[in-house]
């Protein structure tokens, strides 16, 4: 064997866990974690979303602790998406412009507590509107235009309420532009824009359109204006549209499927990029691990990797609290 090698073993590096470590090349810290919560009215609720084992719907109340929880485990950003009351859902999304809408009373009770985190929030219709699509319809249509005129006017109640980041969620066309514009024209210069940049039409986002309550209601898909799952030309080209209308950071969606995605737009345009690890891949993982076909703490903790190798500056992932425990405790 040793003729045949020549010296050329890979397998020296990997005989040990302190060797192993020091050739490691890619790391995952706290630091990577964006963790989203769903957020619901009342008082003392925490209400399990079915088909997302371990996530549950907070009210305010609750929220404020997992707020406190996320800062002591050092989680830099927390992600919000309201689930709407039925009869507060109407065809023009109008709660989305009510200044004392949950994401906004949220956002103003977090911030009361001085935490050392940013808050993020959802700019889209979709929790709004009484057929779960993210923008305005005339018939079938999407009314791209009218509907940035709502999100600009969205964006603007959720950073008066305190949100530190806003996350356009919709792809409408030229939203990031008329976002910051308007934001601009308010002296709000200083919040920053995380444009979901590549959002495909998915079938992994069956989960959360439970937890938000759209899965019954949204009428028809969001094909005509969420991307196609065959397109990476176009993620590229959306990219540097959100970067030039003045986006400080781009996300990928979902994540796993789409790493090809995350890859390539790191590389090409070398921007704070980010990865969302989306309701149906968590619910992928969590249900193998439930049924002992997979160790789901393992699995988690690869797949969370697996973004890091692509270039993915962090993931918004509903496994944040588990895995910053996990890797607190080393
Ligand atoms: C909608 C929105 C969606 C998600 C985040 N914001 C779903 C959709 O487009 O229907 C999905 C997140 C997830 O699946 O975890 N604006």
């Amino acid at each position: 064997m040793d003729e045949i090698l020549g010296g050329r073993r890979m397998r020296r590096n990997r005989q040990s866990d302190w060797s192993r470590r020091m050739v490691r090349e890619t790391v995952l810290t706290v630091d990577d974690l964006i963790w989203p919560i769903f957020i619901t009215e009342g008082t003392g609720v925490r209400q399990p979303v079915a088909a997302m084992p371990g996530v549950e719907r907070l009210s305010i109340d609750e929220a404020l602790k997992d707020a406190v929880k996320a800062e002591g485990l050092s989680i830099p950003v927390l992600a919000l998406f309201p689930y709407t009351h039925d009869a507060l859902r109407d065809a023009a999304g109008s709660e989305a412009l009510n200044p004392n809408n949950l994401v906004c009373r949220t956002c103003r009770e977090i911030k009361k507590l001085g935490l050392n985190i940013g808050l993020m929030t959802d700019v889209a219709l979709d929790p709004y509107t009484s057929h779960g699509h993210d923008g305005l319809l005339e018939g079938e249509k999407i009314l791209n235009d009218e509907t940035v005129n709502q999100l600009c006017r969205q964006s603007l109640i959720q950073v008066e309420a305190g949100a530190d980041i806003i996350g356009p969620s919709d792809m409408m066309d030229g939203r990031i532009a008329a976002i910051r514009a308007t934001l601009d024209r308010h002296d709000l210069r200083d919040t920053q824009i995380m444009a979901y940049t590549a959002k495909y039409a998915s079938a992994f986002y069956g989960p959360f359109r439970d937890a938000i309550g759209t899965n019954a209601t949204l009428v028809g898909d969001k094909r005509a204006y969420q991307m196609d799952c065959g397109n990476t030309d176009e993620a590229l080209r959306e990219a540097e549209l959100d970067i030039d209308e003045g986006a400080d950071m781009i996300m990928v969606k979902p994540g796993l499927p789409y790493l090809d995605i995350v890859y390539r737009l790191k590389h090409t345009l070398k921007v704070p990029t980010y990865a969302y690890q989306v309701s149906g891949e968590y619910a992928m993982i969590e249900a193998a691990s439930t049924n002992g076909w997979i160790d789901g703490d393992r699995a988690m903790l690869e797949s969370l990797m697996a973004f890091k190798r692509a270039g993915a500056d962090g993931i918004l992932t509903y496994f944040a609290p588990r895995v910053a425990q996990l890797l607190a405790r080393g």
